[in-house]
C-alpha cells in the first residue's frame, strides 16, 4: 500500500490518497460567490485523491474573513455546480468544508444585516484583514440564546443539502481554527449555563448536532470532520483538550462517519495523532507539514489512510504527477496567497512548464 493506492473512505472514491487540505484562498467577491478563478483553481488540482474545498460558510453569519463564499443560496449552489463539474471532468473527488466562524469575524467583511454571534459574548483577542479598513479588531460576538441554536445546527444541514445539490461528493465539518465548532467545545470561549455550556457533554452537545444533522441529509459516509485538539489559533482556550476530545470523538465515531481529518501539533497538549487513531483507525486523514518520504511512511504501515498536503498544492497544481515522477517542487509567493483575481492562485505551471 502506498499515496498511490486507491481508497475508499465511507462513500468517497479515491484514486490516491494525496489530499488537498482546506485552503481559504480569499478569491471569492463580495457576495460570497464562487467565481471562474475558482472553477479553474480546482480543476487545476483534480489528480488530487480528494479535494477538501476551501472553508465555504453555511450562512452570512458564518462569514468573517474577506472575499470567503458562501453556500447558502440558490446563486452560491449554481457557482459550485461549475467547480465540482470541472474536478468531475477530471476524474477527481470533492469535498465542501463547511466552516462558520462564529466569534473569528469582522463586519467590514460580513454583508448587510449580517450578525457576529458565538456561544458567549467574549471577543477573540486578535485582528483579522478588512478590504475597507485595514488590519481591524476581531467583532465583539453576541452570545445565541437557547432557542436560537437549533436554527444555527439547520443551516449546516441546509448547505449540507446545498452541497450535495451543487454536486460535491460529501461534506467536511470545519472543527478547529477557534470557529464557532471550536468555540462551543472550548471552556475559554463558552461560558454557557445552558444545556449547551459547562460539563464536556453540554459542549460537545452542538458539534455531535451538528454531525448528526449533516449525517442525516448527507448518509454519515459522506461526512468528515476535521479537527485540532489543544490548538489556540484565533484566541482558543479549553481546560482539558485531551478530555474534551476524548468525549467528542468516542461519540462521534458511533456515528458512521467517512473519516476524521486530524491536524497535528507535536508541541500541543495533546498527542493528537494517538486520539485520533484511538477512535477512527482505518479512516484517518492526517495534515500538517508533511513531506512525502514521511507521508509514504504513514500510509504503509497503516497509520494514515490518506495524507492531506495543503502549502504544497498551492504551486504545484500537478503535485501528484509530479510525486509519481520524482519531479521537484516548486515554491509559493506568500504575497499572493489571500490576494484578488488569478496572479498566485491559477498562475502556478504544471512540471516541465515552470
Ligand atoms: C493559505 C491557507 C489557507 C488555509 N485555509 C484553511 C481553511 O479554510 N480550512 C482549514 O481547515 N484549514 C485551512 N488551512 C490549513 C491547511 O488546511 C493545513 O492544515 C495547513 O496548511 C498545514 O498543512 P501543510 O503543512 O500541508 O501546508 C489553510 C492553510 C493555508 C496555508
Amino acid at each position: 500500500m502506498n499515496l498511490f493506492t486507491p481508497l475508499e473512505l465511507g462513500a468517497l472514491r479515491l484514486r490516491n490518497r494525496i489530499v488537498m487540505a482546506p485552503m481559504t484562498r480569499s478569491r471569492s467577491d463580495a457576495a460570497a460567490m464562487p467565481n471562474a478563478h475558482m472553477v479553474e483553481y480546482y480543476r487545476q488540482r483534480a489528480s488530487a485523491g480528494l479535494i477538501v474545498s476551501e472553508g465555504i460558510a453555511p450562512s452570512a453569519n458564518g462569514l468573517g474573513y474577506c472575499r470567503t463564499p458562501g453556500l447558502y443560496s440558490e446563486a452560491q449552489v449554481a457557482g459550485w455546480r461549475k467547480v465540482t463539474d470541472a474536478v468531475h471532468a477530471e476524474g477527481g473527488c470533492i469535498v465542501a468544508q463547511i466552516m462558520h466562524v462564529g466569534r473569528v469575524a469582522s463586519h467590514y467583511n460580513k454583508p448587510e444585516g449580517s450578525e457576529t454571534v458565538a456561544p458567549s459574548a467574549i471577543t477573540a483577542k486578535a485582528q483579522m484583514y478588512t478590504d475597507q479598513a485595514g488590519m481591524q479588531d476581531m467583532d465583539a460576538p453576541r452570545a445565541l440564546t437557547l432557542g436560537e441554536i437549533p436554527a444555527v445546527i439547520e443551516e449546516y444541514r441546509q448547505a449540507t443539502r446545498n452541497a450535495l445539490q451543487a454536486g460535491f461528493d460529501g461534506v467536511e465539518l470545519h472543527c478547529t481554527s477557534g470557529y464557532l465548532p471550536a468555540q462551543f467545545l472550548s471552556t475559554g470561549t463558552n461560558q454557557r449555563s445552558d444545556a449547551y455550556g459547562g460539563p464536556v457533554e453540554n459542549r460537545a452537545r452542538f458539534v455531535l448536532e451538528v454531525l448528526r444533522a449533516m449525517a442525516d441529509v448527507a448518509g454519515a459516509d459522506k461526512v468528515g470532520m476535521r479537527i485540532c485538539p489543544g490548538n489556540p489559533f484565533n484566541d482558543l482556550a479549553d481546560e482539558d483538550p485531551q478530555g474534551t476530545f476524548d468525549y467528542l470523538l468516542d461519540q462521534a465515531s458511533q456515528l458512521g462517519l467517512a473519516y476524521l481529518h486530524v491536524i497535528r501539533m507535536p508541541t500541543g497538549p495533546v498527542d493528537n495523532l494517538a486520539l485520533a487513531i484511538r477512535y477512527f483507525p482505518g479512516r484517518l486523514i492526517g495534515n500538517e507539514s508533511y513531506k512525502l518520504e514521511e507521508a509514504e511512511a504513514a500510509v504503509a504501515s497503516g497509520e494514515l489512510a490518506a495524507v492531506s498536503f495543503g502549502r504544497s498544492f498551492i504551486g504545484n497544481p500537478d503535485l501528484v504527477a509530479r510525486w509519481e515522477h520524482k519531479l521537484p517542487l516548486a515554491r509559493f509567493d506568500m504575497n499572493t496567497l489571500y490576494t484578488p483575481g488569478p496572479e498566485g492562485y491559477t498562475s502556478y505551471p504544471t512540471a516541465g512548464h515552470d
